[in-house]
């Protein structure tokens, strides 16, 4: 080979890349993959900040309302009606709203009764609101007789919301949980009850 010729075949040998240079594929791969790493944290970091969230709130669901009830505002014999305002903490949301509830005296504690007829929920009375359904001389069944009435489908309850066997309500008025706090009762959530066990209550005894 003659001295031009060797020179000519170095001219045309490609240049040796460095090995930190960064070809056109893998620069496109990282342009990509940081793309696609910003979008999933943009996508996702809300999704999972609502997903926790509950988790970090203070007084969750099973919360107590307070109320302006004293223990002496109830009575052994007949369920006395009342109003509070329930502070609901259900998992993302937190408001108050107005509620009412019946409320008697049995084996040293109070049953709060919801008035939520266990059959489809309407609103049950108390049979001193509704004349027709007066029924307070009804023979005694489950502890108690009837009191209760819903207008929806004629479901009846004793005073303490336990449902007559001939009523569509499959089970007795829920119960609510309670506290007793510097002399005031403090409303928690529901328990629901079956007619076996009607008088359950693990609320604490009022004295
Ligand atoms: S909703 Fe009360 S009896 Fe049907």
């Amino acid at each position: 080979m003659d001295r031009k010729s060797a020179t000519l075949d170095t001219e045309n040998t490609p240049p040796v890349k460095s090995r930190k240079e960064l070809t056109r594929r893998q620069f496109l791969t990282y342009v990509l993959a940081g793309t696609g790493a910003f979008m999933a944290t943009t996508i996702f970091a809300p999704l999972v900040t609502f997903a926790v969230d509950p988790l970090r709130r203070e007084g969750g669901t099973g919360g107590l309302s307070a109320t302006t009830w004293r223990v002496s505002d109830f009575n052994t014999n007949l369920p006395t009606h009342v109003s509070f305002t329930e502070h609901v903490d259900d998992a993302w949301n937190s408001h108050d709203t107005p509620n009412d509830v019946y409320v008697i005296i049995k084996d040293n504690k109070l049953m709060i009764m919801s008035h939520v007829c266990t059959h489809l929920g309407c609103h049950v009375n108390g049979s001193y609101s509704d004349a027709a359904h007066k029924v307070s001389a009804q023979p005694s069944y489950n502890g108690g007789k009837d009191w209760f009435h819903c207008p929806c489908h004629n479901s009846m309850y004793n005073i303490y919301g336990v449902n007559t066997p001939t009523s569509p309500a499959p089970r007795p008025l829920d119960l609510y949980e309670y506290q007793i706090i510097n002399g005031y009762v403090h409303v928690g959530k529901t328990i629901q009850r079956t007619d076996a066990a009607w008088d359950y209550n693990p609320n604490p005894s009022i004295s």
